[in-house]
């Protein structure tokens, strides 16, 4: 892989990959994007929205596909990822209600291994996804690919770490609230798409950021296999690559 991208200021790599991003909007006739939730991402939201506002960006033949959501809360309810992803993503960005995907919540499916392989086969009829925005979890998950989960993973049901449900807790309003499963695209389904684009941000993430781009490729590290695609770039703040040997740390000025 190439050296991560290191910048001062988190909003320089927001600004960046959102570029990049309305670069790859004006320049197509569809394209098809793989949504994360949550703090890591939300800039790169705000900084769309912002062209969509400013500078007259159009995200009308923008497809979206979610990486993950929790199972048992009703869409609407605050914490789902589909509401967290309407309020800063669908409304503020246009795109249109029929272009929208979020796994394991398709009505016209009555189990979740069925909506499950009816996301991987959604995602296949739209032709793959073009860019996949990434962060990383503080136990080296990427979307809900908890440690354990193997290379060939595709769309499931899972299981949530103790760390991940730990970070979800103040959210929701405390341990016993965050539920206990989700549905995730897999680690298989993330490397199809074309280009990955990671984000991590903080201190609390340099010891995962040193894992996952310096140590063993393996489930351990879900985030490790990231590593084996051929479009992949992953930008740093001074903090999250504080871990890193010192011949990685590329500095972007
Ligand atoms: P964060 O999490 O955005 O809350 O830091 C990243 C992740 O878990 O993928």
């Amino acid at each position: 892989m190439s050296p991560p991208i290191l910048v001062d200021r988190r909003e320089q790599a927001e600004q960046e990959l959102a570029r990049e991003i309305a670069d790859l909007v004006r320049g197509r006739r569809r394209l098809v994007l793989g949504l994360a939730t949550g703090d890591t991402p939300s800039g790169v939201y705000r900084e769309l929205a912002r062209m969509r506002r400013d500078e007259a960006l159009d995200f009308g033949r923008v497809v979206t596909f979610n990486l993950d959501e929790f199972l048992g809360l009703p869409p609407d309810h605050p914490r789902a990822f589909e509401r967290w992803t309407e309020e800063r993503v669908f409304e503020p960005l246009g795109i249109p209600r029929e272009n929208r995907h979020v796994p394991g919540v398709d009505a016209a499916h009555a189990t979740v291994p069925e909506r499950c392989a009816a996301y991987e086969l959604a995602i296949r009829e739209a032709g793959g996804i073009d860019l996949l925005l990434l962060g990383i979890g503080r136990n080296g998950h990427v979307a809900f690919n908890e440690p354990g989960s193997s290379r060939e993973a595709r769309t499931r049901e899972v299981e949530l770490h103790p760390w991940t449900r730990e970070d979800a807790a103040t959210a929701f309003g405390g341990l016993a609230s965050v539920p206990e499963r989700a549905v995730t695209m897999g680690v298989a389904t993330i490397l199809a798409a074309k280009r990955l684009r990671v984000l991590a941000f903080g201190a609390r993430k340099a010891s995962i950021v040193r894992r996952a781009l310096e140590g063993p490729v393996g489930p351990e590290v879900p985030a490790s296999f990231l590593r084996g695609h051929r479009d992949l770039r992953v930008w740093l703040d001074r903090e999250a690559a504080a871990e890193l040997g010192t011949g990685r740390r590329t500095v972007r000025s």
